[in-house]
């Protein structure tokens, strides 16, 4: 019960909530739940994907029974495949089955799958109920599980329907990131190393340095200082209108292109983001005045954790410009690119040209 908690504030008035993180916390779900300012309701569904359950809803479900709820399991298959309206509905069939109504609540157990499609039930759910955060993936700890976007795919696309729905609370522990698979663990530092360079250059020069050893009490200052970033982002930006929240798009224009061109699976979000960050790093230095050798301390970081930094040949740049240009970033006609002067800041530019951005992803290879 000494384990640690600290916890960042997501200033956003009446729907403001804390990102709470530390190691070996999840234990302590049920009590940190009854604390809120805002009662919640007896009832929950705890929706979790059938790689988590079997590791982490044991322990959720008793500490929730224990702080005198009442929890309903819902897992859905693991992957990307159960982020769509069909499961989103069979949760929903659900949890009316079970009994929970408008005074209840959903916890998200899981990674960014989980926690999309679990808000987006929320949000529905009576038009709308609160919903908990664990997220147990380091993307989801860092970008996912904070910010209020929820949503599902459609063969259209990814995130076409969603709802902004903040959560009521989000719990990071970083324990759960123990089990992750080591690319999965790798490919969350794609996000990390992009939150470092936009905002915080001193998070940088110890994720490039060889031997780090990630005890649970460097991982969860890591994560900590990332939902810090994060949090300070979306609250002067809530729902994407302002700019500001355009800046976590750094390496994700071209990043979002390769995962198109390459055919979703082939790579991993954070992979796809490392080859965008190789190439938004190289034209920031030529557009925006990086200086050489910041430029590789990020080079550096990515390899350290054998993120992707060059392009195979197969995936040709033709096939990624068309699918860049789908892009909704691209809607209006106009590029705009998100550029770091100097590591630690970013800004968004109409500067880049197609051709430039096309000449970047060639220099990949
Ligand atoms: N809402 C947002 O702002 C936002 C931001 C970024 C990404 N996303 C979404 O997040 C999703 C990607 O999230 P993700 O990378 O966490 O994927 P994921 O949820 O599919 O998790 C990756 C894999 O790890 C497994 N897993 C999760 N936690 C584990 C653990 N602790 N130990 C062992 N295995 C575990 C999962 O079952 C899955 O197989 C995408 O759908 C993306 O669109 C949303
Ligand atoms: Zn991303």
């Amino acid at each position: 019960m000494n384990s640690q908690i600290h916890s960042v504030p997501v200033p956003l008035g009446s729907r403001a909530y804390s990102v709470l993180v530390g190691a070996g916390i999840l234990p302590q779900l049920g009590r940190l739940a009854s604390e809120l300012e805002t009662p919640l309701g007896k009832r929950c569904a705890v929706i979790t994907d059938s790689n988590v359950a079997p590791l982490y809803s044991e322990t959720v479900l008793v500490s929730l029974s224990a702080a005198g709820y009442t929890p309903t399991l819902i897992p859905v298959p693991a992957g990307e495949a159960s982020k769509n309206m069909k499961v989103a509905e069979q949760v929903c069939e659900e949890m009316i089955a079970a009994g929970l109504d408008r005074s209840s609540w959903v916890v998200a157990l899981g990674g960014g799958v989980v926690g999309d499609l679990a808000g987006f039930v929320a949000a529905i759910y009576y038009r709308g109920i609160p919903f908990v955060q664990i997220p147990t993936t380091v993307i989801s700890q860092v970008d996912s599980a904070v910010g209020g976007k929820t949503g599902v795919n459609t063969a259209h696309g990814k995130n076409l329907i969603g709802a902004f729905h903040q959560p009521r609370l989000v719990l990071a522990d970083v324990v759960t990131l123990q089990s992750l698979p080591p690319r999965e663990f790798n490919e969350g530092f794609g996000e990390i190393i992009k939150h470092a360079a936009i905002r915080d250059r001193s998070l940088l020069e110890p994720l490039a340095t060889p031997n780090l050893q990630f005890e649970p009490a460097t991982l969860a200052h890591v994560i900590r200082r990332n939902v810090e970033i994060k949090a300070a982002i979306v609250a002067g930006d809530e729902h994407e209108t302002l700019g500001l929240r355009a800046l976590l798009n750094f390496g994700h224009t071209i990043g979002h292109g390769i995962e198109n061109a390459a055919g979703y699976g082939r790579y991993l979000h954070g992979e796809a983001v490392s080859l965008g960050l190789v190439a938004a790093a190289r034209l920031s230095v030529a557009k925006a005045g990086l200086a050489p050798e910041e430029c590789q301390l990020l080079l550096d970081a990515l390899a350290r954790f054998d993120l992707p930094m060059r392009l195979p040949d197969d995936i040709s740049t033709e096939r990624l410009m068309a699918a860049l240009l789908k892009d909704k970033k691209f809607a209006q006609g106009q590029v705009r690119f998100v550029l770091c002067p100097r590591l630690g800041e970013a800004y968004l530019s109409k500067e880049v040209t197609l051709e430039e951005i096309s000449q970047s992803v060639e220099a990949l290879r």
